[in-house]
């Protein structure tokens, strides 16, 4: 290196040394007659216009001395070595990520360091508004129908994140699975209401609704309940006292109730399944169960429950034909809303709420999550971009539906978990799924966006 550069480069970097604010010291090393300056390092970053969720990074560190760099993107792993031009980096987790570049030449090591800000919604944030996000709770975006979710007492009884998401977003609360019978009556003359009680106390001392599910659920019904030992009529008869007592029990505070739930099979030739209710009770036993619920609490509302009524056109005809010999003593239909990023269409789903609206029923979209992982890839860990996409697309079209719905048959809208990793499907189908809409750090996800765009 020529003497003239060496004077430069030093004296530049004790100009540079006193004006700097931070304290760290550039050092210098002078071997024989060659004084080289510790290289500075520095980088820029710009957002992809391609791709909201990539960033590209350029190393601007300036040095007449050679020297090396590597990359921290601030994600965990190994450091990356810096390549000619620029690196292109994808982030899709809500965060704040910081990323290191550090040079080293002879006279030692230096870093930079820069804080990115990525919302799994919008992207890396800055140019992009991530700040300008809507900060109302879902239950705000809409006031005319309940926005529901589910929890468990345990859930509720921890604290924190969960309560604290509940509260902000909803005002409607539904029991998972402890106010379903095999809980609720585990043994004969036996309740046990302690779950139950607890998380419709969290709901009331909240404000919010309370839907009770399921009082008659073939999938719940305890063992004793199954292997009864009497005779029919004391079947029946145990039956209207545990509706009578569980309904008189939540009297003025559970607004609403799934009196029976997924009755129909229309597969299985006769459209009533064949359980234990039907067995003991005759093939009127639905009918029944809501007379016994009518009386029992004259205020509540009551509904009919079931799945794949938008998917399956047969099905639909059966629940309907269910629900039209019920009469009176039903006011809602049910829809259970599983569903996948695909189906089922727009018009199956527009087809379950015509049919409602005729009856003049009032309508739930109940249990509503939005499966992904169509093709049931054991291996997949995140959810990917396109996939998050589509299913923002659905939640949209689904909410939609229901907001066009006529007023006075608007009831609510239910949502079957609060956070991915918390949903029934991923045990159900036993694959990776993220169906609801946060992630399992209570981020929104895009499928939130989707939910609030529907109801514009
Ligand atoms: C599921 C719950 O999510 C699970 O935790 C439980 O073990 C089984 O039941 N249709 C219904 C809901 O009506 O009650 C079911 O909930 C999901 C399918």
């Amino acid at each position: 290196m020529e003497k003239i550069t060496k004077y430069l480069i030093v004296s530049l970097g004790l100009f540079w040394l006193s004006c700097s604010s931070d304290n760290e010291e550039i050092k210098t090393i002078v071997d024989d007659d060659i004084s080289v300056v510790e290289v500075q390092a520095s980088f820029e970053y710009t957002i992809s216009e391609e791709d909201p969720y990539a960033i590209l990074l350029e190393n601007t560190t300036e040095s007449d001395s050679d020297f090396s760099a590597v990359w921290d993107f601030g994600k965990g792993g190994e450091k990356v070595a810096d390549k000619a031009g620029f690196e292109e980096v994808r982030y899709t987790e809500t965060g704040e990520y910081t990323i290191t570049l550090e040079a080293t030449n002879v006279a030692g090591t230096s870093t930079a360091t820069k804080t990115i800000k990525v919302d799994q919604r919008y992207g890396v944030c800055s140019t992009n508004g991530c700040e300008e996000l809507p900060q109302n709770g879902l239950k705000e975006e809409t006031d005319t129908f309940a926005v529901g979710v589910i929890t468990q007492s345990y859930r509720i009884s921890e604290g924190g994140n969960h309560t604290q998401v509940l509260k902000k977003e909803f005002n409607s609360l539904t029991a998972e699975y402890e106010m379903k019978m095999n809980i609720m009556y585990p043994s004969p003359n036996n309740y046990d209401f302690s779950a139950g009680d607890a998380i419709v106390d969290f709901a009331v001392a909240n404000d919010m609704y309370v839907h009770g599910h399921a009082l008659i659920w073939h999938e719940a019904s305890p063992d004793w309940v199954e292997n009864f030992t009497g005779s029919d009529a004391e079947f029946e008869k145990m039956v209207e006292d545990y509706i009578t007592t569980t309904m008189t029990r939540y009297k003025g505070k559970v607004r609403s109730w799934d009196v029976v739930n997924e009755a129909v099979d229309e597969s299985a030739g006769n459209p009533l399944r064949n359980s234990i209710f039907r067995q003991r009770m005759g093939g009127d036993y639905v009918k029944k169960c809501f007379q016994f619920a009518r009386n029992a609490d004259p205020d509540a509302i009551l509904f009919y429950n079931d799945f794949n009524i938008a998917a399956s056109s047969g099905k639909r005809t059966a629940i309907f034909d269910l629900v039209d010999g019920l009469g009176g003593l039903v006011d809602g239909l049910g829809a259970q809303m599983h569903i996948s990023i695909d189906y089922p269409s727009t018009e199956d789903i527009q087809a379950v709420v015509d049919a409602t609206v005729s009856r003049g029923l009032k309508l739930h979209f109940s249990e509503l999550d939005i499966r992904t992982n169509l093709e049931n890839d054991k291996n997949l860990s995140s959810l990917p971009t396109e996939k998050a996409a589509r299913q923002k697309a659905k939640f949209k079209e689904v909410v939609n539906i229901y907001n066009a719905v006529p007023s006075e048959i608007k009831f609510g809208v239910t949502v079957w978990g609060l956070r991915d990793n918390e949903s029934w499907l991923v045990d159900f189908f036993g694959v990776p799924e993220w169906p609801l809409l946060f992630d399992e750090n209570y981020n929104k996800k895009q499928a939130y966006d989707g939910f609030v765009g529907g109801l514009q």
